[in-house]
């Protein structure tokens, strides 16, 4: 049965593009359009409490981001622990926990000690959730799954015959969050990059020209408006 756009939105998923564009149009450092970016995050958790939004998903840096310079890495790494520290009081006053997907072990000890912190003291809220894709990629996660669902069968825990979708769902990095029923992407680029390759199936995608740096709560409420004229089908009449 065809979907009703009525349906509430519960999860929207956004690929932060364009940081270095706004830079360079400017004549600045990729640094300075990377801060300028983070304001953007803030920006948006505002808009997405307002749209009463339960779970937003950021792609924050992806794991064949490791090819960008050490400079702009690490500087990536400071801006993170930056931004979490600067958000705690934020996340706490809007109730809001906490996450991350990706490979974690990957990050620098100072960045995971900062991430752990705001984890645990955000563990408890349950109304909403800020999902930060660190170090992060679709198949990364996709093989990260099987590893584990491997190991399992090795140690007969399970059968191959118990494999199927569901199962292999709750094998992924965060498996209770819903799919998303929105996919945002800034700066105009109309593909997936590694991102939730698996939860992705039947998001629909919105791609803006806004660069990161310039989105704003009228363009995310504009991706939002489109999203409930939309009829989802899901493969159905
Ligand atoms: C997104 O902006 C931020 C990250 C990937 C971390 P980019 O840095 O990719 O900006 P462009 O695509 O070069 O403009
Ligand atoms: C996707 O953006 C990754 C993040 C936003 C973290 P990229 O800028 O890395 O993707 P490509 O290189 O345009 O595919
Ligand atoms: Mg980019």
């Amino acid at each position: 049965m065809a979907e009703t756009p009525e349906k509430k939105i519960k999860h929207v998923a956004i690929i932060m593009d364009g940081n270095g564009r706004w830079a360079k149009q400017r004549g600045l450092p990729r640094s300075e359009g990377h801060k300028e970016g983070a304001k953007t995050v803030e920006r948006v958790l505002k808009a997405a409490k307002a749209f009463d939004i339960e779970y937003i998903t950021l792609y924050a840096f992806s794991t064949e981001n490791w090819k960008r310079t050490k400079d702009e890495v690490s500087g990536l790494m400071s801006l993170l622990k930056e931004f979490l520290e600067g958000n705690l009081s934020f996340l706490k006053k809007n109730e809001t926990r906490l996450r991350v997907i990706g490979r974690i072990d990957d990050l620098p000890y100072i960045t995971r000690t900062v991430l752990k912190k705001v984890i645990k003291d955000t563990s408890h809220y349950t109304d909403r959730q800020l999902i930060l894709a660190l170090s992060y990629g679709g198949r990364a996660e996709i093989v990260d799954a099987v590893k584990k669902i491997a190991t399992d069968v090795e140690n007969k825990e399970l059968s191959p015959e118990d494999i199927d979708e569901k199962l292999f769902s709750k094998y992924l990095y965060a498996p209770d969050v819903p799919d998303p029923d929105l996919m945002i992407r800034t700066s105009g680029e109309m593909r997936i990059s590694n991102f939730l390759l698996w939860q992705l199936s039947y998001s629909e995608l919105w791609v803006t020209d806004v660069l990161w740096p310039d989105f704003g709560e009228k363009d995310f409420e504009e991706a939002i408006k489109n999203y409930y004229k939309r009829e989802r089908r899901h493969g159905g009449v």
